[in-house]
C-alpha cells in the first residue's frame, strides 16, 4: 500500500522578476516501511521534495499525501504538529543544538511534544542504544566525531516515534567508511521500527543500500530502478566512468566485509587476513584517490 503519495506536485519560487520552477510535476509513491533513495544532480528538486513531505515548504501546486493527510492542506499550525508527530528530519549539515548534550540533544524533540520526564529517560536510553552511543551520551556536539554527531541526529529524528524518516544526504560531510556505518543504522531502523524511510544522496553506494532509487532531474521522477539496475546501468544512461569506479569501491568493499566475516569465523589465517585486507584497502583508497581527480 502506498504510504507516501504525490501527485503533479510544482514548487515555483519567486525572486523578483525570476521564477524558479524547483518541482514540474513530480509523481512517486512510497509503500509503508519501504526504504528508498533519491539520487539527482544539484538543483534538481531533492531537497525542495524533501522539505514539502516533511512540513518545512509549501508546495505551488499537486498533491502530497503522506499517510491518510495532504500535506498541501494543511495550515500554519497543523503543518507544526505534522512536523512534531509525523516526520523525523534528518539533515546534511548537522543541525544538533551545541550547547547540549548528545541526551538533551535527543530530549529536545519530546520536550517539544511535552513527554513526560520519566518516559523521556527511558526513551533517550533506549534510542542512544539503537545508534549505540550510551556512552557518549554526556558529550556535547563538538565532542563528538561527524558520524557520532550524524547517528545522535537520527536518535533525535526518532524520538518522538514518527512513522517516517526522510533524510537529505545524511552522509553528505562524511567520508565513506563513517557514510557505511550511518546507512547501515539507517538500514537496521527501517527494519527494526518500520519506519518509511527516503534517503537523499549523491552516493551510489549509500544508494544501494536501499529498496529502489529514484533518479529526479529537472523536478521530476525521470525513472526508478533496483540497486542491482543501477550498478549493472540498466537505467539506460551510459554509466559514467566515475560511476564504474564508485560500483568497483562498492564491490571492493562488500569483499572487505565478507573477509572481516570470514575471518571472525576462523575461516582464514591471521597472517592472510590482515594480507588480503592490506590489498583490498590499498585498492579501494586508489579507486577513490582516482574518482576525486574526476571530481566525484
Ligand atoms: N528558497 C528558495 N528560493 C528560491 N529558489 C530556491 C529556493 N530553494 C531552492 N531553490 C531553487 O530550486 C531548485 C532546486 O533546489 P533544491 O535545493 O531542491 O535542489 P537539490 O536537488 O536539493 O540540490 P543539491 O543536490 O545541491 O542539494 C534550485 O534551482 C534552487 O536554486
Ligand atoms: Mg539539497
Amino acid at each position: 500500500m502506498a504510504y507516501i503519495e504525490v501527485k503533479d506536485l510544482v514548487r515555483v519560487y519567486r525572486m523578483g522578476d525570476v521564477e524558479v520552477r524547483a518541482l514540474r510535476g513530480l509523481n512517486m509513491s512510497v509503500r509503508e516501511g519501504e526504504l528508498i533513495s533519491v539520487m539527482g544532480p544539484s538543483g534538481s528538486g531533492k531537497t525542495t521534495l524533501l522539505n514539502i513531505l516533511g512540513g518545512l515548504d509549501r508546495s505551488t501546486a499537486g498533491e502530497a499525501k503522506v499517510g491518510d493527510v495532504d500535506v498541501t492542506f494543511l495550515d500554519r499550525r497543523q503543518l507544526v504538529m505534522y512536523r512534531r508527530r509525523v516526520v523525523g528530519h534528518i539533515f546534511q549539515t548537522l543541525n544538533l543544538v551545541p550547547t547540549l548534550s548528545a541526551a538533551e540533544n535527543i530530549a529536545l524533540p519530546m520536550i517539544v511534544n511535552q513527554v513526560p520526564k520519566r518516559d523521556r529517560q527511558s526513551r533517550i536510553d533506549e534510542l542512544l542504544e539503537t545508534v549505540q552511543l550510551t556512552d557518549r551520551r554526556k558529550h556535547k556536539p563538538d565532542e563528538l566525531s561527524g558520524g557520532e554527531q550524524q547517528r545522535v541526529a537520527i536518535a533525535a529524528a526518532l524520538a518522538n516515534d514518527p512513522p517516517i524518516i526522510l533524510a537529505d544526504e545524511p552522509t553528505g560531510e562524511l567520508d565513506s567508511e563513517t557514510s557505511q556505518v550511518i546507512v547501515d543504522f539507517l538500514v537496521q531502523i527501517n527494519k527494526k521500527y518500520n519506519k518509511t524511510t527516503i534517503l537523499v544522496t549523491h552516493n551510489p553506494i549509500v544508494a544501494a543500500a536501499t529498496e529502489r532509487i529514484l533518479r529526479i532531474d529537472d523536478g521530476v521522477i525521470k525513472a526508478a530502478y533496483t540497486p542491482a539496475e543501477l550498478e549493472s546501468g540498466a537505467e539506460g544512461r551510459t554509466v559514467s566512468y566515475v560511476d564504474q569506479m564508485r560500483q568497483r569501491i562498492k564491490k571492493l568493499n562488500a569483499e572487505l566485509k565478507d573477509l572481516d566475516e570470514k575471518f571472525r569465523k576462523g575461516a582464514v589465517t591471521g597472517d592472510e587476513y590482515v594480507e588480503e585486507r592490506l590489498r583490498l584497502k590499498a585498492a579501494i583508497r586508489g579507486l577513490e584517490d582516482e574518482v576525486h581527480r574526476h571530481g566525484g
